[in-house]
């Protein structure tokens, strides 16, 4: 069978670990979706650049458009990040009847309802499991497997630098900056890690869990927001000493119809489940009145659990591909609001 053909934006920490699931599980895949899965471009910022990638040179290039116009390409997979120029390049991906896979939490909190119109208005797939909690499906979870509960309560902690640095503050004694500096070298931090430690990171999945959890768009201005960055040794040391845990923990509750969403720096006692969350590592409970108490833990960052949800969205998308339904099932509270709202 004709392969389908994928064009990859960006060629990092993510992209690189798209490419090399899509080479190794290329059996796997295709058992799953009958054809062949074939990167065909790849955009990058810098070709000259020296790479550890299964992606060949030829198949690089500069200019996004190269990526998005090219007629052959069915699938676009967003791995770039930033904010306004990545969204101008993949609505016009979409108008050009590409669908879109995206790891990009930054995007889809600040503009998910338009792209996601977009997706609708062309009969596209968008979809965005990786933006929030890495290789954690917690998307699809959300919107499929709870999709019959009523859900009250969202806690978790979705940040894996922030983890990463408080764990190894606490049980190794390392410095903020030495430990932030290695969770950079990981990979798992934003290419500005600004992000990471001031809890915006936090603040965007927790608005996209909001979203998703309580049928209503919710914005990261809704998102009462507190970082790390102000945290001692000493605090640590003291939260230690009393039986306690410090951990960045999100939260979006609804009580009576009023949902409040935030992210602060938390003192959780040490039998708490979520204190023995360690490293890069995310979870997520999610307290629903019929189903009551539910956990999700993974990695929530790196490289390989991250492209496994990318790829696994491209699955998605192949599969829909396969039952001509692309388009037609989104990830999305797309209720009328949330309608008007994209086209203001
Ligand atoms: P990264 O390692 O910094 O890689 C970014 C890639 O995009 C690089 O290949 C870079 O090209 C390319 N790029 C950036 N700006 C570009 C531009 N203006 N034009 C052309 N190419 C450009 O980033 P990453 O960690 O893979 O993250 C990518 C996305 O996934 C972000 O949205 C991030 O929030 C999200 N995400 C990351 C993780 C994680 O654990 N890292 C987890 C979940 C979601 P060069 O290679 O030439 O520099
Ligand atoms: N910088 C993010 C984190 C990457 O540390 O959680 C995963 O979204």
């Amino acid at each position: 069978a004709e392969s389908v053909k994928v064009g990859l934006l960006g060629l990092g920490t993510v992209g690189t670990g798209v490419a090399s699931i899509i080479t190794r599980h290329q059996k796997e895949l295709q058992h799953q979706v009958g054809c062949p899965v074939e990167i065909k471009k790849v955009l990058v910022r810098d070709k000259q650049k020296l790479r550890e990638s299964l992606i060949q040179d030829a198949l690089l290039t500069e200019d996004p458009y190269e990526v998005i116009q090219d007629q052959e390409i069915d699938i676009i997979v967003e791995v770039i990040g930033g904010v306004e120029q990545t969204k101008d390049w993949l609505l016009a991906a979409l108008n050009q009847k590409k669908h879109v896979v995206t790891a990009n939490k930054d995007l889809m909190a600040i503009h998910g309802a338009q792209l996601l119109k977009s997706a609708v208005e062309n009969q596209c797939d968008l979809y965005y499991e990786a933006s929030v909690a890495g290789g954690i499906p917690i998307l699809r979870s959300l919107s499929d497997g709870l999709s019959a509960d009523r859900i009250k309560k969202i806690m978790g902690i979705v940040n894996g630098t922030t983890n990463y640095i408080l764990t190894k503050m606490s049980t190794e004694g390392s410095s903020y900056e030495e430990v932030l500096k290695q969770a950079q070298d990981l990979g798992f931090a934003e290419s500005d890690p600004t992000s990471d430690v001031e809890g915006l990171d936090a603040a965007r999945k927790m608005a996209i869990l909001a979203t998703l959890g309580f049928s209503a768009p919710i914005s990261l201005t809704d998102v009462s927001v507190e970082g790390i960055s102000s945290i001692s040794d000493a605090d640590l040391h003291y939260a230690e000493r009393l039986g306690y845990t410090m951990k960045l923990i999100g939260i979006a509750d609804r009580t009576d119809g009023k949902i409040d969403v935030s992210v602060r720096p938390t003192l959780l006692p040490n039998e708490h489940p979520l204190s023995s969350v360690h490293n890069e590592y995310n979870a997520v409970y999610i307290h629903g009145e019929a189903v009551g108490e539910t956990m999700f833990y993974g990695p929530g960052a790196g490289s390989l659990p991250t492209a496994t949800a990318v790829v696994s969205d491209l699955v998605t998308v192949m599969k829909n591909m396969r039952l001509g339904v692309n388009g037609k099932s989104v990830l999305a509270p797309m209720n009328e609001k949330t309608l008007k709202e994209a086209q203001e």
